[in-house]
């Protein structure tokens, strides 16, 4: 990135020795943390090492045990989110944080939409004021869209703007880009390059290492709690960041060939699947046991192609052929009990309750068979859970905390845990490492690849190219709603996938 931050530039906030616990468990241990002017500093760790807890200390969400805050060298007092404002700081939190019944614009500038002369909310200024952002942030969004119907990319991305409207001199980033694909990830760099050359300050929260080593001035590595290290521009290799965040290095997954017997039957065909706008004439033939990625950009029509298998949304002509069968009418009661799963994009909305445990998250979709008589067979749900928590690498204090309560990326495996849990035969993933860390992402992928060598069908719907390319064995291109062909992911570079899908 260019306009590399000065040594000697000015310390704007400054985090010192802030430790933080939750009911007697400790998650922060005496954290330094500063921000320069101007400079993006990152903050990396696995998942549950403390990062969105650091910042929402600084936000005034969570108060913490000891430590201190200074904003220019003054001490700051920050009570609730509201008295960050004043010191001109704006924060994008890892859970989405918009309104759905309200449109782009609205959104963009919450709390803060333009007046008409009598004072009363003037929606066409508001819209057209929204308009010229998106038009400089070269966004093709309509500010009168209402953002329910968004996807969650387009609404992380209303998220960073929100931000921009707020004339912050720090904005804070807790995984904005998780669900970007490469196209809207070169946008938000020239975001946060244009941001940096107006002086304005930047944390940035990420499990995306390439990102992290092109976006940043430093980068400080968090684990289990305790800083682990602040890397100055020049010091940070992959290497050395992820042996910080994990203890040990990981290998990347080069894809190693399933062996599928020839004669495998077909698990999912789609013939000719439409759906009005969403999607036009989309072909797959997935054999059995296979992992097979479906790869294309924001708006290909990716999730709306998984909703529609699964019986989420209904489509309008094709057909949906599961082992030979055709599904008239899928509908998710058909498609769970003929061994379908889907892991959603969105997993607040979906599959996921935060005020039940971590038990009865896992085990949700499995309830009739832990019956015992009229009631739940405690001893066997508990094994149950335990187990399939273990498998995904949950970090927990135990089974019975609120799923609420774990850190965003341990969330996520939940979810993927109670899709095993049904022990799927067709396994639909939407964006299934999305905020998942690079340890964590291995783990799932060496489950996915486990439960393929026993069987499961895996489709990867995903906008992240090398987790396809290190793991399907074939890859269909999806382009503007059209199956356009399928390649075989070893003869295919990130780039090739990149000109096909664009
Ligand atoms: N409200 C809460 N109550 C109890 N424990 C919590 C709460 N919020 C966070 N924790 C715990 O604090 C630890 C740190 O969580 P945090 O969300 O800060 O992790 P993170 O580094 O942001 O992880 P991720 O990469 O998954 O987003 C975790 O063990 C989490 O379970
Ligand atoms: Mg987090």
């Amino acid at each position: 990135m260019d306009g590399d931050v000065k040594v000697d530039s000015k310390t704007i906030v400054s985090m010192k020795d802030i430790t933080m616990s939750f009911s007697g468990n400790k998650v922060l241990d005496a954290v330094n943390f500063d921000l320069r002017q101007g400079e993006v500093h990152s903050l990396m760790g696995a998942n549950g090492a403390g990062k969105s807890t650091l910042i929402k200390i600084l936000n005034g969400i969570h108060h913490p045990v000891s430590g201190t805050i200074e904003i220019d060298g003054v001490p700051a007092r920050i009570r609730e989110p509201r008295d960050t404002e004043k010191y001109g700081l704006a924060f994008v939190h890892q859970e989405l944080n918009v309104c759905l019944d309200m449109t782009v614009a609205e959104n963009m500038y919450i709390g803060n939409w333009a007046k008409t002369k009598a004072g009363v909310y003037d929606k066409q200024q508001t819209a057209q004021n929204a308009a010229a952002l998106l038009q400089l942030m070269g966004i093709p969004l309509d500010p009168y869209a209402v953002v329910r119907n968004l996807r969650t990319a387009e609404k992380q991305i209303i998220e960073i703007l929100k931000t921009l409207t707020r004339n912050a001199r720090v904005i804070i980033l807790d995984e904005p880009t998780s669900s970007l694909n490469e196209r809207e990830k070169e946008n938000f760099f020239e975001i946060i390059a244009k941001l940096k050359a107006r002086g304005v300050s930047i944390i940035f929260i990420s499990h995306f290492l390439e990102d992290v080593m092109a976006l940043s001035d430093r980068v400080t590595v968090l684990k289990d709690g305790v800083n682990n290290g602040t890397f100055e521009r020049g010091q940070f290799t992959k290497d050395a960041l992820v042996t910080a965040m994990m203890g040990h290095s990981v290998q990347n997954n080069e894809y190693v060939p399933l062996s599928l017997p020839t004669d495998a039957p077909i698990a999912l065909e789609l013939k000719q699947l439409s759906s009005d706008k969403r999607f036009t004439d989309v072909n797959m033939q997935i054999k059995a046991g296979d992992i097979v990625g479906v790869c294309g950009l924001l708006g290909a029509g990716k999730t709306e192609i998984a909703r529609a298998i699964f019986g989420l949304d209904a489509f309008t002509s094709g057909k949906v052929i599961l082992f030979g069968e055709e599904i008239a009418r899928p509908h998710p009661d058909v498609m769970i009990k003929k061994h379908v799963a889907l892991l959603t994009e969105e997993r607040k909305l979906e599959g996921f309750i935060p005020l039940l445990s971590i038990r009865e998250n896992a085990t949700l979709s499995i309830l009739k068979r832990l019956k015992k008589g009229l009631t739940i067979d405690r001893d066997a749900q508990n094994r149950f859970a335990a187990d399939i928590a273990g498998r995904v690498t949950v970090k927990m204090q135990g089974i019975e905390q609120p799923a609420s309560s774990l850190s965003g990326g341990n969330q996520q495996k939940v979810v993927i845990a109670k899709c095993f849990a049904s022990n799927p035969k067709l396994f639909l993933l939407d964006e299934p490492t999305r905020g998942v860390d690079v340890f964590a992402k291995s783990e799932i992928y060496k489950i996915l690849r486990k439960a393929a060598e026993e069987g499961t069908t895996v489709v990867i719907f995903s906008s992240e190219m090398e987790e396809l390319l290190a793991n399907c064995s074939k890859i269909i291109i999806l382009k503007k709603g059209r199956t356009v062909g399928m390649v075989d992911s070893t003869k295919v570079t990130k780039n090739d996938l990149m000109a096909l899908i664009g």
